[in-house]
């Protein structure tokens, strides 16, 4: 069987950064323009006040100080409360297309690859901004590349499902080296104009190099000992956005659930101990004692979920660089979180050293990828 490894990343982050205390001067504001709108039904009982949202609250509940977006002046007009993006032409790239592009240059780059070297594109995300013609195939043809590319979505475990597709496709002869693009623009998925999450995500792109340990080239590698994936179908984060909005009834442009929804508190409660449970479970089935793990790049929703998770898995409080959190510059940044992490958190890694990429999410969904540094 042919061996896989990760040879290459790439983080796109854009310019545009909101800081806690920015978000929250925002939405307090909308929420005075609102409750102004509404005062008289507010005061015959028949709506209930909006309430403001405070740092203090977001920091304590999720360890998030800051996120970086494409727009940053239509998230935080009151009068719009979501990013503002240029309708492109269709002979021009999609912003998707963009960001994956940088991300993917930087790929390339680290794992001293060129585009002819690469035989398959995958668009692993959570939203894509079109139906067709896929965005993997837009990236494809705008780094030349020849092959194919296609598009999947597995909400937060795209990323980590995509590199499993890509490592079985490359153990069994379909490509030798395959490229994973995760652009994410959760800003334009997330409601701004609701407290409970308003808080929760950001935009970034990574980008990922596969290929076979023969042709690798890079002096940073892992290589991938083992995948796994699991889904347990679940409505507590859910989004009814979809091709058939048309067809439905009028007015459900702007309803709530066209956008991100969800019960934090118990996916919090369920998602945890299904994680933990796989991430031992998965390493045990591998011979390798869970404690020994030198690195857990998590999933990046909450910090408390992941100082949780940790403890259970390593069996005691993980030192900070044992398992690093990104979540508290980017937020929550969907499929990519982990594999910032990742990306920013391995040089220091020493040969033979074994971590796991880990992400989970909407679904439910849990992808683990155990690797041990090579080269
Ligand atoms: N500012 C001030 N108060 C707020 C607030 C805000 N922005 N948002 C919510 N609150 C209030 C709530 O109304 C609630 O008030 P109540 O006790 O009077 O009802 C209280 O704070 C607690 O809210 P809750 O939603 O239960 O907080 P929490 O501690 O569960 O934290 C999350 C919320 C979303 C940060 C947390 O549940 C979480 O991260 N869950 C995991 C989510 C996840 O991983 N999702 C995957 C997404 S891809």
């Amino acid at each position: 069987m042919r061996q896989v490894v990760i040879s290459g990343t790439g983080v796109f982050t854009p310019d545009e950064i909101i800081t806690n205390e920015e978000l929250v001067a925002a939405f307090n504001k909308y929420v005075d323009q609102q409750n102004e709108l509404h005062a008289d039904a507010i005061a015959a009982g028949e709506r209930e006040p909006l309430e403001y949202s405070n740092e203090e609250f977001i920091y304590k509940a999720s360890g998030i100080l800051q996120r970086y977006v494409m727009d940053k002046s239509g998230v935080l007009d009151p009068n719009q409360m979501y990013p503002s993006l240029r309708q492109r032409d269709d002979d021009e790239p999609g912003i998707m297309a963009e960001m994956a592009i940088k991300a993917a240059s930087e790929a390339l780059k680290s794992a001293g690859k060129t585009p002819d070297q690469v035989q398959a594109v995958i668009c692993a995300a959570s939203n894509h901004e079109r139906a067709y013609p896929a965005i993997a195939i837009e990236i494809q043809d705008a780094l030349g590349i020849d092959g194919f590319g296609f598009d999947m979505n597995v909400a937060c475990s795209s990323a980590t499902f995509g590199i499993q597709a890509a490592s079985d496709m490359i153990r069994s002869g379909s490509a030798d080296c395959i490229l994973i693009v995760n652009p994410e623009i959760c800003s334009g998925h997330l409601e701004w104009r609701d407290r409970d999450c308003h808080f929760i995500f950001g935009d970034v792109c990574t980008a990922i190099v596969l290929e076979t340990q023969e042709t690798a080239t890079s002096d940073n590698q892992f290589e991938i000992l083992s995948t796994r994936c699991l889904t347990q179908f679940s409505n507590n984060i859910r989004n009814n956005n979809g091709f058939l909005r048309r067809s439905r009834p009028s007015g459900t442009d702007d309803r709530r659930d066209m956008q991100f929804m969800q019960n934090g508190r118990l996916v919090f409660k369920q998602v945890v101990p299904i994680v933990s449970d796989m991430v031992i479970q998965h390493c045990q089935d591998e011979g390798i004692d869970p404690t020994s793990l030198r690195r857990m790049w998590l999933h990046q929703a909450n910090k408390s979920m992941n100082d949780f998770i940790g403890r259970k898995v390593l069996g005691r409080v993980p030192e900070p660089q044992e398992q690093p959190n990104i979540l508290q510059d980017y937020a929550n940044t969907s499929s990519a979180g982990s594999i910032i992490a990742f990306s920013q958190n391995n040089q220091d890694m020493a040969a033979d050293d074994l971590g796991i990429i880990c992400s989970f999410g909407a679904g439910y969904s849990v992808g683990n990828v155990i690797v041990r540094k090579t080269a």
